[in-house]
């Protein structure tokens, strides 16, 4: 990994993954059209290219220009409240996006190696821990675009010698997070009161510290495990809103409490999504390093220090 093009790198995840990238000494372009990235989320000894996924012509002139070995694919629409709201954008840019930073990678000649990120959205609800053999079953427009994205990839490794690795990323957690996902909802909410309305609380979820999303990235990036691998990137732990809602008390050394309110119940959501993450562990040697307490002050000290 010498030449390396990042797309989605001012983002939550992307952002910590150019961190490690740097260390490596790797020569790191990001692009991104700083949607719902952030410019100053990119490291500054990244280049950062401004361009949107769906735009075919700028993703081929940038690869052409790049001479990239190896490619991160991270850039999508993300939020599933905000995909099934706008289904064509998200169709857009996740699915046809993804496309054309594939066609362009295959069309280089000098990328090996490409990681793509799915998503625990594709699978079904399940009570247990679920692993990679469990067949998709998305239900929802972001995890549909996810589904795509994996036959996209299924496809790019049988036509092309490029190496793919696709991750299923669980529910990261940590500073530098874009979407008002529940972390950081609660975070930006117990600024103005200890009493929070919520939707459901019951759902359990496998929070994961982005840190760990990002070394479980490279992880997969460094293997060897045939033209194509996918794998979940998750703790296996799980934990319900009233859980995190606790943990968090703790870590603010106030009580937060909860409402729950009809009107912010989601119409479909999944009671269970758990990640079994030992293919991870034992073809790529990956370990989580950080427990929910660590991925939470983390997430807590970069939302108060703003
Ligand atoms: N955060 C999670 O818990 C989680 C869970 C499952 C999967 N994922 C996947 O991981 C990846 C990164 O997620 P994240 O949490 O960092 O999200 P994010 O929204 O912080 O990052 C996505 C980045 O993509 C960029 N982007 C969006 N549309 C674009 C376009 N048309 N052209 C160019 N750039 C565009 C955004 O500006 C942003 O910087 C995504 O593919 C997401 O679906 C994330």
């Amino acid at each position: 990994m010498k030449k390396v093009l990042l797309t989605g790198g001012a983002g939550f995840i992307g952002s910590h993954v150019a961190d490690l990238l740097l260390a490596r000494g790797c020569e790191l372009t990001v692009l991104d059209n700083l949607s719902f990235g952030r410019r100053e989320h990119v490291p500054a000894a990244a280049r950062l290219v401004e361009l949107d996924l769906a735009d075919r012509a700028g993703v081929q002139a940038c690869f052409a220009a790049g001479g990239f070995d190896t490619v991160v694919h991270l850039a999508a629409i993300h939020f599933i409240p905000y995909c099934n709201q706008h289904p064509d954008l998200a169709c857009r840019t996740n699915v046809e996006g993804t496309q054309n930073i594939f066609d362009a990678a295959q069309a280089s000649g000098t990328v090996a190696r490409l990681f793509t990120a799915s998503t625990a959205a594709v699978y079904p609800d399940c009570a247990g821990p679920i692993d990679e053999q469990v067949a998709r079953a998305p239900m929802d427009v972001y995890g549909m675009t996810k589904s795509a994205n994996e036959e996209q990839a299924a496809i790019l490794a049988r036509r092309s010698d490029i190496r793919v690795s696709v991750g299923r990323f669980f529910n990261a957690v940590g500073g530098r997070e874009t979407n008002p996902h529940l972390v950081p909802d609660i975070l930006q909410r117990i600024r103005a009161a200890d009493l929070i309305e919520i939707g459901n609380t019951s759902p359990k979820r496998d929070y994961i510290d982005v840190r760990d999303m990002a070394t479980g990235v490279l992880a997969m990036l460094d293997g060897n495990a045939g033209p194509i691998d996918t794998c979940n990137i998750g703790t296996g732990e799980v934990y319900d809103v009233v859980e995190i809602a606790e943990f968090i008390s703790r870590i603010h050394r106030r009580r937060i409490e909860l409402r729950p309110a009809e009107r912010l119940i989601r119409k479909v959501e999944r009671q269970n999504l758990q990640a079994d993450s030992r293919r991870l562990q034992t073809r790529y040697g990956w370990r989580a390093q950080h427990s929910i307490h660590d991925s939470l002050a983390y997430a807590y000290d970069w939302y108060t220090q703003r």
